[in-house]
């Protein structure tokens, strides 16, 4: 398949070292920051450098090569050992995104079969986790796109694009392939209030690639639905429980609770390393608490009256009977039917 609007691309490896497009500089600059040590690795998902679940469990796995080369070059036997640390580091970066522990273990699993210098094979499981991430969004992307009716005009919460995987993105991978088909005719996407990923992610990529969007302040939405301004909300997940319960940047749950009031359909884009089926409900879900900067202050300046406190979670959980579709790269999933019935 002819893959269009597909330019943007966050995370590369390139002369032995990892360049991560710097995304808390997006949309004013483009800086591409070099990492050579897995230190600096963790404290890029931290910072959010690199965000988004797929693009953090990508961006530890290339962490996990820098480490094994750095500790390789301290111990030839030993070297599973002294990395230890750092990859519990990794792990903890940031809680919520499944994504990032099912990375480590994958790149863990390969361990054992590791006789000698551990980075080629390393480099080649972080590239195929990589690869792999694209082409599921490829393919979820085909899937969700046939679920769209034609003229539907769709509402996009945070940034699950390619700047939040290995490219294409999740709900903006169904957006492009809608777009492309002429069936999606308008795009909207919340500001996502505090980190502001809808208006300095989500609209400069699709932009980048020539898709016009709107956005509107969160508290807009429920006026675009009640207006019959949106037929559909697409987003994406950083963690699904076995019963389908969809864990994503906070808001998403509000907007699932708008669309079942207004008749509007709610679907969730996720490759399926985001679902986590050792967690029975989304209540189990470790909810990332941030720093009350990112809502008190703006761009760096204070905007909130001195001495007030803020509540920052970065994720709610939306339960499973308030999701139409679940969309993965292996078929679709309808979580509010008894039987969890899977299409395609
Ligand atoms: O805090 P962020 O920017 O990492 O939050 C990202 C989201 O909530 C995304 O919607 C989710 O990770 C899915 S990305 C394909």
């Amino acid at each position: 398949m002819n893959h269009q609007y597909d330019t943007v691309r966050p995370i590369n490896w390139y002369n032995e070292q990892l360049h991560l497009l710097d995304q808390r500089k997006l949309p004013h600059e483009q800086t591409i920051m070099i990492l050579e040590q897995v230190a600096e690795v963790t404290k890029a998902i931290k910072d959010m450098v690199v965000r988004g679940a797929p693009a953090i469990g990508i961006t530890a796995a290339y962490g996990v090569v820098l480490a094994a080369k750095d500790a390789y070059t301290k111990s030839n036997t030993n070297w599973q050992t002294i990395i230890d640390n750092d990859l519990q580091q990794l792990a903890q970066a940031r809680p919520t995104a499944v994504n990032l522990v099912w990375a480590l273990k994958q790149m863990q699993a390969k361990f054992n079969s590791i006789d000698g210098n551990p980075v080629p094979i390393l480099l080649e499981e972080a590239k195929r986790i990589h690869q792999e991430d694209i082409n599921a969004n490829y393919r979820m992307g085909e899937l969700g796109e046939k679920l769209l009716s034609n003229n539907s005009r769709v509402l996009t919460h945070c940034n699950a694009g390619a700047l939040a995987t290995g490219g294409y993105g999740t709900a903006l991978g169904v957006i492009r392939s809608g777009y492309a088909t002429g069936k999606i005719t308008e795009v909207y996407a919340d500001e996502t209030r505090p980190w502001l990923q809808g208006s300095r992610l989500t609209a400069w990529e699709l932009l980048q690639d020539n898709i016009p969007v709107t956005l509107s302040v969160e508290g807009a939405a429920a006026s675009l639905m009640q207006r019959k301004l949106i037929d559909w909300v697409i987003v994406g997940s950083d963690r699904i429980t076995a019963n389908g319960d969809v864990a994503n940047k906070i808001g998403t749950y509000g907007l699932a609770i708008l669309a079942r009031q207004h008749g509007v359909k709610f679907m969730v884009v996720a490759p399926t390393s985001t679902v986590d089926m050792n967690l029975t409900d989304g209540s189990q879900i470790e909810i990332e608490n941030r720093a009350t900067e990112e809502v008190l202050t703006l761009a760096g300046q204070n905007i909130a009256t001195i001495g007030a406190k803020a509540w920052n979670p970065a994720f709610d959980v939306t339960p499973a009977e308030l999701v139409d579709f679940i969309v993965t790269e292996k078929g679709i999933v309808k979580p509010q039917s008894s039987d969890m019935d899977v299409l395609g």
